[in-house]
């Protein structure tokens, strides 16, 4: 079919000398939680991303509940959030009794849609208050930030970005505006370090914020609640000291993650040059294929982190459907993946509130067709070119009829 076979998985981290002997250092230093690495390690994401101040968290998620906590949710409140998200960004406002009211997706960049936003924040007439809102930047594309913090002001409601996706990404007002980073166009934004995303600790996560108090209130949460940081209790001018002034939780990166973040983050400019290549050859690639497949846009006042490389099937013009794709592409050697089944088609949602696959249409028809391809720094040429032959010789080869190819 497509010559030689290769085995290509969906995501190959980055991992070089410069992470192992950053860890090796601070395994040596005989401080390996909380500490000097971690604070070195936020105040370099700050910078990086331009915001004022920045938290190690250890996960994405931990920093989306903390951002909650900081913006005072409540049982019983409200926080839009979109359907075509990852269980994260949702689960967190259930950690406090508050309902996600969920919003529909654009269909061609699956971003969180500003007309479904403005719609969901004036209709809501749940009961309690409608408390913050949290657009996420799906694949490291960036919504739009304009909007969002347009209906934001307007609801009188509180934002914050998932920024799991992102790093780096950027947003502009239009073709003669600034570029802006993610973690610049809101008081609040939450990135993910898992295995697989820009830049990884294993498993860790960052909040940045542009408000002190915020900062403060998410440091002090993030680690039980206490008044002082295991570190200031520790080092040497510090006190054994501390007081509990609210139940806080244990969320804090350690130093071992941290040194592993830094090596990434000194990297990230040289990593995120080399997705962007990659999907500007997939784009190039799949070009030939249009009709059946289609490659995601990027918008024209946004420029991508490329986390993902999502495909869309055109499924009427092809005699399989995407199950028996992905499982073309296996056989083929080639690890695909779905970013996502929206959340209102879950069973704990449908279960809890009741959706209907109709209530979020635009999500509803086009998750059938997604697909993501296989895009991480290091992958080679060859590869990419081999997963875009792949995925042209599978289309074809089950097209109902000629369709511009
Ligand atoms: C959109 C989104 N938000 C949040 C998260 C949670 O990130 P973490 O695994 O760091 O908690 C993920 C993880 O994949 C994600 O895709």
């Amino acid at each position: 079919m497509t010559g030689e076979a290769m085995t290509i998985p969906f995501f190959r981290p980055s991992i070089g000398v410069e992470e192992k002997e950053a860890v090796q250092r601070v395994l040596d230093s005989g401080w390996l939680t909380t500490g000097k690495v971690a604070r070195e390690f936020e105040e370099r994401f700050a910078d990086y991303v331009g915001a004022r101040h920045a938290v190690a968290v250890n996960s994405c998620t931990a920093a989306l509940h903390l951002a909650l906590e900081a913006y005072g949710v409540r049982e019983g409140d409200a926080v839009l959030v979109p359907t075509m998200t990852f269980a994260a960004t949702a689960e967190v406002v259930r950690y406090f009794g508050a309902h996600p009211v969920l919003v529909d997706c654009d269909p061609e960049t699956l971003l969180m849609d500003p007309d479904a936003t403005e719609a969901a924040a004036a209709k809501w007439s749940g009961g309690g208050r409608l408390k913050a809102m949290i657009p996420m930047h799906y694949g490291g594309q960036m919504c739009d930030m304009d909007r969002m913090a347009d209906i934001a002001k307007r609801h009188k409601i509180s934002l914050l970005e998932d920024a799991a996706h992102t790093l780096p990404a950027y947003y502009r007002s239009h073709s003669t505006a600034p570029w802006r980073s993610v973690g610049e166009t809101s008081p609040m934004a939450c990135f993910s370090f898992y295995a697989n995303k820009c830049i990884t600790t294993g498993e860790g996560g960052m909040l940045t914020t542009s408000d002190e108090r915020i900062a403060e209130r998410v440091r002090m949460m993030s680690l039980h609640g206490l008044s002082k940081n295991a570190w200031t209790r520790f080092e040497a001018k510090g006190s054994w000291y501390y007081e509990i002034v609210e139940a806080g939780f244990k969320y804090n990166l350690t130093d071992v993650a941290a040194a592993i973040g830094i090596a990434q983050l000194l990297k990230a400019n040289e990593l995120w040059r080399e997705r962007q290549a990659l999907a500007a050859t997939y784009r190039e690639l799949l070009a030939d294929c249009d009709g059946l497949v289609e490659t995601h846009p990027e918008l024209e006042d946004r420029q991508s982190s490329w986390h993902l490389f999502p495909i869309k099937l055109n499924l009427s013009a092809m005699s399989i459907d995407r199950a028996q794709f992905i499982e073309e592409m296996k056989a083929a050697g080639i690890t695909c993946s779905v970013h996502w089944m929206p959340l209102h088609l879950h069973p704990y949602y449908v279960r809890e509130y009741g959706h209907r696959p109709e209530d979020f249409p635009q999500a509803s028809s086009v998750w059938p067709r997604l697909v993501s391809l296989p895009i991480f720094p290091g992958m080679t040429r060859e590869e990419v070119h081999y997963v875009a032959r792949t995925v042209t010789a599978i289309a074809t080869r089950h097209a109902r009829q000629a369709v511009g190819v």
